[in-house]
C-alpha cells in the first residue's frame, strides 16, 4: 500500500502479516493495535505526548534488571496485570490475584503448625485453613508457598539485613488437606516509585501503596496452580490497592486472641507465643486442570 491514510491504515497493518502469521497472533494483534490506532485518532495524541509515552518506555528499559522489571510494574499499576489475571480466572476457585517481583525460588520447608515468625518483630499470627477442590474434598498432595514482608514493609531480597529465605515457607499440606504455621502479621508497603511508574502515579495523583498480605502459589498434581494473596480486613489501604489486587473472597480476618492456653500443642512457637496473638483461617478451593 502506497497510500497509506489515517482511515487505512490499520487493515494495512493487517495487510502486512504475512501466512506465517498464527491465527491467534493475528486475532490478538487485530484487536490490540486496532484499539491503539482507534486511541490515537480518538485522541489525536500530539508529538510531545508521543514523546513522552516513549521516554517513559525508554527510562523503563533503563531501569529494569533481572531484579526490578518496570514493565512489569506499568502492566500492575495500569490494571493490566490483574485484568489478565480476572479474564483468565475460574470462577468456582479462589480467586488469583498478582505474582508481583519479590516471590524467589527455593523457599524452605515449613512442617505443619511450623514457626515462620522465628526472630521476627510484630504481631503473631496464627494461620491456618484447608486446600480443598470445588467438592469441599481435601487435596492431600498440595504443596503451599507463602512469602510475606516483615514488619519493616520490606521482603528478605530487598533488605540485606535479613536472612536469606526469611519469611518465605514451602509448606506440604496435611491428608486432609490442613495446612498451619505462625508467622508475624506483614505490613503495608508501597511499590517502588523511584522511575517512570512512579513518575506516572504522580502525575496522576495517585499513592504507592499496596495492602498489607500474604503472597501464595498453591500447586497440587491435577490440579490448576493458583497464584494469589490474602489481605487483613482492617488493613487502611484495602480500597485503594495501587495494582488492584484486591478481590472480594481474599479478604480475610485477623482475630484478636488473648489466651495462649488455647494455641494446640502442634504449633511448634506455642511457648513462644505472648497475648495479644492474632488467628486467621483461610481455605483454598483449587479447580480441575481440565475444567473451565
Ligand atoms: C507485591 O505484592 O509484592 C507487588 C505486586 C506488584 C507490584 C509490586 C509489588
Ligand atoms: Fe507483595
Amino acid at each position: 500500500m502506497r497510500n497509506v491514510t489515517k482511515d487505512t491504515l490499520t487493515q494495512t497493518f493487517l495487510d502486512y502479516c504475512g501466512p506465517e502469521t498464527s491465527p491467534r497472533l493475528r486475532f490478538v494483534l487485530e484487536n490490540l493495535v486496532g484499539h491503539l490506532h482507534d486511541s490515537i485518532r480518538e485522541t489525536e495524541l500530539t508529538h510531545d505526548e508521543w514523546r513522552k509515552a516513549i521516554e517513559l518506555l525508554t527510562k523503563a528499559g533503563e531501569i529494569t534488571t533481572p531484579e526490578r522489571n518496570e514493565f512489569v510494574l506499568f502492566s500492575d499499576v495500569l490494571g493490566v496485570s490483574s485484568l489478565v489475571d480476572m479474564v483468565n480466572s475460574r470462577p468456582e476457585a479462589t480467586s488469583s490475584s498478582v505474582l508481583g517481583p519479590f516471590h524467589i525460588l527455593g523457599a524452605p520447608d515449613l512442617s505443619f503448625g511450623g514457626d515462620l515468625k522465628r526472630d521476627n518483630d510484630g504481631a503473631t499470627v496464627i494461620v491456618e485453613g484447608k486446600v480443598r477442590d470445588t467438592q469441599d474434598k481435601p487435596i492431600a498432595g498440595a504443596v503451599i508457598e507463602l512469602w510475606q514482608t516483615a514488619e519493616n514493609g520490606l521482603y528478605s531480597n530487598q533488605d540485606g539485613a535479613q536472612p536469606e529465605y526469611n519469611l518465605r515457607a514451602s509448606i506440604k499440606v496435611r491428608d486432609d488437606g490442613a495446612y498451619a504455621l505462625t508467622t508475624v502479621r506483614p505490613s503495608p508497603y508501597s511499590v517502588p516509585d523511584d522511575g517512570p511508574v512512579g513518575e506516572l502515579l504522580r502525575a496522576t495523583g495517585r499513592h504507592a501503596w499496596r495492602p498489607s498480605h500474604l503472597h501464595f502459589i498453591i500447586k497440587a498434581p491435577g490440579y490448576r496452580s493458583l497464584v494469589t494473596e490474602v489481605f487483613p480486613s482492617d488493613d487502611p489501604y484495602l480500597d485503594e490497592d495501587a495494582v488492584f489486587g484486591v478481590r472480594e473472597d481474599l479478604i480475610m480476618e485477623y482475630v484478636e486472641q488473648n489466651d495462649t492456653t488455647r494455641i494446640p500443642d502442634a504449633f511448634e512457637a506455642k511457648d513462644k507465643i505472648t497475648a495479644p496473638y492474632f488467628r486467621v483461617d483461610f481455605d483454598f478451593v483449587l479447580s480441575e486442570e481440565t475444567s473451565k
